[in-house]
């Protein structure tokens, strides 16, 4: 595994849509890999894979026991309820903005095998998911943010 450079506000890779993934084969496992180990030494919440460069759908979100779950080809197939609350990424270091999300989402992809999967995901999850699937599409969150917090707010 290895530590990937995480590309910031302002590269225009952040901006592009991304391409499915056709090929679940051991070059996608390293880049999961990759990505897993970027986010644990970034000490994020969430980590797509154009924030590494690479404009493929893929995204890793941090679950409440602190363990991973991959999704590849993700698609938000329902989603329910609203909630306000922060939100930063890695690709912008040090600033957070409040953003409405949806409450839950439901969430159609595949594993790392090409598996389908479904998950519903509610609260901070549901936010991260709708979070990195933007990403996906080059969206940021800056966007959609209603006011940016306060250096006092964040302390
Ligand atoms: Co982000």
């Amino acid at each position: 595994m290895a530590i990937r450079n995480i590309v910031k506000q302002g590269d225009g890779i952040l901006e592009k849509v991304c391409r499915p993934v056709t090929d679940f084969n051991g070059r996608l496992h390293q880049l999961l890999d990759d990505m897993k180990e970027t986010l644990a030494a970034a000490e994020g919440a969430g980590l797509a894979a154009p924030q590494v460069g690479v404009l493929r759908r893929a995204v890793i979100i941090i679950d409440d026991e602190g363990g991973y779950i991959e999704m590849v080809n993700p698609v938000i197939t329902q989603a329910e309820g609203s909630q306000d609350g922060p939100e930063g990424c890695l690709s912008v270091p040090g600033r957070y903005g409040m953003v409405e999300r949806p409450q839950q989402v439901t969430v159609e992809f595949q594993d790392r095998y090409g598996e389908k999967k479904t998950l519903h995901l509610e609260d901070f999850l549901a936010r991260a998911a709708c979070h990195e699937v933007d990403h996906l599409d080059g969206k940021l969150y800056l966007r959609l943010v209603s006011r940016f917090l306060t250096p006092e707010e964040l302390e």
